[in-house]
């Protein structure tokens, strides 16, 4: 064998060693898609369900959180509120569902459907308008005493459920329980 067979020879075991790599490379990059899918991330496990402590929150104010990138309105309803809302008669409702994903979808939208605690200090739900989405103002907006949308007026009651204006249903109550004493958990 001359040198230049030799050299040649060498090349080629080379090349083809450098192309076995880049092939073992690419197999191993295919099956990355594969395990994420199976296997959802600690991150994505930790938005669905957050625990917000509201142990702060005094009577006749609202908490603001951001959960799955949109607002949840968590207020501490006075005596005054919660009797407003208890005081409705059921056929005043433009929306007669209770929209609480803790309750089945046909339970009616009483005030004791909406609140999620008995006593019903506390309402949790969706700042997000039924209409096109917008955020909807609190602490007394509007002209049933709750939550009032500027974006095309409607208007929300102490519970959170429509009495005019173009929004179709009342806010929506999220999956929400207490852990412990002053924590909640949203999801
Ligand atoms: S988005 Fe709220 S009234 Fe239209």
């Amino acid at each position: 064998m001359s040198h230049v067979e030799q050299a040649e020879g060498t090349r080629r075991d080379f090349l083809y060693v450098a192309t076995g790599a880049a092939g073992a490379v690419a197999a191993g990059a295919a099956i990355w898609p594969l395990i994420n899918q199976m296997n959802p991330s600690a991150d994505v496990q930790a938005l669905s369900s957050i625990e917000v402590d509201v142990s702060g929150v005094q009577t006749g104010t609202q908490l603001r959180v951001k959960w799955l990138g949109k607002p949840v309105f968590i207020r501490r309803r006075t005596e005054a509120e919660i009797a407003a809302a208890r005081a409705v008669p059921l056929e005043d409702l433009p929306d007669p569902v209770a929209r609480n994903a803790n309750l089945p979808a046909d339970a009616p939208a009483t005030d004791q459907n909406r609140a999620l605690d008995e006593s019903g200090e506390w309402l949790v739900m969706m700042g997000v308008c039924t209409h096109l989405g917008c955020v909807p103002l609190g602490d007394g907006a509007g002209d049933f005493g709750g939550w009032f949308c500027p974006c095309h007026g409607s208007h929300y009651d102490t519970a959170g459920r429509i009495r005019k204006g173009p929004a179709p249903e009342n806010l929506h109550v999220p999956v929400a329980a207490f852990v412990s004493d002053g924590m909640l958990k949203l999801g």
